[in-house]
């Protein structure tokens, strides 16, 4: 019993949400690098160019470029046997579709590395989270074009020769299912459209499979696996039609699984293309290319679970990109995002039945304003508790269900900007971050009490979760 001794407890970040340094050492602009902050009121803004008068988080975010010997040490202060971070496309080919690599940006992410690897902790690397080098999504559509099938593929080809030695575990796409909620972050597209959501999906899932047929040909060792955003949808009641409500929203989620894990459209979605006129354009070559590189691993992100129902008047609620209505068995963060431990459980479980690869739970946790109290310590009980309440459903789903799971990452381990609203008030970190939401602030570290927490459950590998 007790999970596996390899068990890969750690810590999940994206660049752009961290590094800062924008534009140092060569770096060119991203998508994210044009996006304003927002709050839970106010949607973010995309602006397209840089204007003076607004204020972009990405640009100083948390200083990781500088400070990332410091951050790694806490981290390997904690005990963490990984640490999942994404590698900035715009540091590595600044515009994207240059011929030669950034040598600059190359040398950044080898130090990164070097640093971690000293301590044992292994890198977990996002190729593209949430962000595309702007001049493609200017220029090019982002992934709508087809082109950045080739562009993407170079970049990738740079980063398994250069690190396939340092990184085992890789993921192609963030959150892939997020470019029907999120266009512009999960592809460069502007504005919602399904027709061109669905030919960028397409265009993404060929850049996957390419990528993992490349890695493995350049290291047959490392693992290559996609990441959705999951969570459980329940139906709203035993009504049949909130049931086959319910059993939609989870297709919606399925199809990017289904593609990746197993090498095909499946039917379901082609028929759902046929009766809403969405025609993908593919090549004759697109059928062999999806079949020979499907995922060896599945990274998901887990914050919430949602609930779907086919009444008309009832009124949606928050999530991680994905709303619902609301459930009223269940406690929400202050952003409405809806706690549901067990519904942990039941996500992994469905996962696994369905697709039998192992899984990685890569993103999952509390979003939530911190306090420092007069003795200048943040006693985050709130996060501990959330924590806890879902790595105990996670290990029945390892130890009563026997899922296959190989590690687990707390979202945000050290405070970052918020991909959703560009804030900074809304804390993730078992380190805090001294930072606000206009970019004022020292940026200092500074442990919270979920720090001491989650070193105790990764020393003893999940058995105690006490506090
Ligand atoms: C996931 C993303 O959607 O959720 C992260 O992969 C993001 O980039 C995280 O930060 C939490 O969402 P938010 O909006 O609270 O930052």
């Amino acid at each position: 019993m007790g999970l596996n001794k390899d068990f890969l407890w750690g810590g999940a970040t994206a660049a752009n949400q961290m590094e800062g340094a924008y534009l140092e050492d060569s770096k060119g602009l991203s998508t994210a690098d044009v996006v304003t902050a927002g709050s839970h009121e106010k949607k973010r803004e995309i602006t397209d160019t840089i204007k003076k008068d607004k204020y972009y988080p990405s640009h100083t975010a948390i200083d990781f470029y500088h400070k990332y010997k410091e951050d790694i040490a806490l981290f390997a202060e904690m005990g963490f046997k990984c640490f999942r971070l994404s590698i900035n496309w715009a540091r590595i080919f600044p515009n994207g579709d240059e011929d030669t690599p950034n040598e600059k940006g190359l040398a950044f992410y080898d130090n990164v590395f070097d640093e971690c690897l000293k301590y044992g902790i292994e890198p977990v690397v996002t190729i593209s989270h949430y962000e595309t080098p702007l001049h493609l999504a200017i220029e090019y559509g982002g992934w709508t074009s087809r082109k950045l099938i080739a562009f993407y593929e170079r970049y990738c080809v740079t980063l398994f020769t250069r690190y396939h030695k340092k990184v085992k575990y890789w993921m192609t796409f963030n959150e892939i299912n997020v470019i029907n909620y999120l266009p512009w972050f999960a592809g460069g597209l502007k504005g919602r459209d399904e027709q061109n959501e669905y030919q960028a999906a397409h265009h993404q899932f060929i850049a996957s499979a390419k990528a993992v047929k490349l890695g493995h040909s350049i290291n047959p060792e490392i693992k290559i696996g996609m990441m959705i955003a999951y969570g459980t949808t329940y139906p709203e009641t035993c009504n049949p039609e909130d049931v086959q409500k319910a059993a939609e929203v989870m297709q919606r989620k399925h199809f990017y699984t289904d593609v990746q894990c197993r090498g095909y459209y499946p039917k379901y979605k082609l028929k759902d293309f046929e009766r809403n006129g969405i025609v993908i354009k593919m090549e004759e070559e697109d059928v062999q290319i999806l079949k020979e590189g499907t995922v060896d691993y599945i990274g998901f992100s887990y914050y919430a679970s949602s609930v779907s129902t086919n009444r008309k008047d009832a009124a949606s609620v928050g999530g991680n990109m994905i709303r619902g209505i609301k459930n009223p068995y269940l406690e929400a963060n202050a952003w409405g995002w809806q706690i549901d431990p067990i519904g942990l459980r039941i996500a992994l479980n469905n996962l696994y039945e369905r697709y039998e690869l192992p899984l990685f739970i890569v993103e999952n946790g509390l979003g939530s304003v911190d306090e420092i109290n007069e003795n200048g310590q943040i006693i985050d009980n709130y996060r501990i508790d959330y924590l806890a309440r879902h790595i105990s459903e996670m290990k029945k789903a390892v130890e009563l269900d026997g899922v296959n799971l190989i590690g687990y990452t707390a979202w945000g381990c050290i405070d970052l900007v918020s991909a959703g609203t560009g804030e900074m008030k809304k804390r993730y970190g078992f380190i805090y971050v001294d930072r606000d939401d206009q970019g004022n602030g020292s940026l200092k570290r500074m442990k919270k009490k979920s720090f001491g927490w989650y070193k105790k459950v990764i020393a003893t590998n999940g058995e105690d979760l006490n506090y």
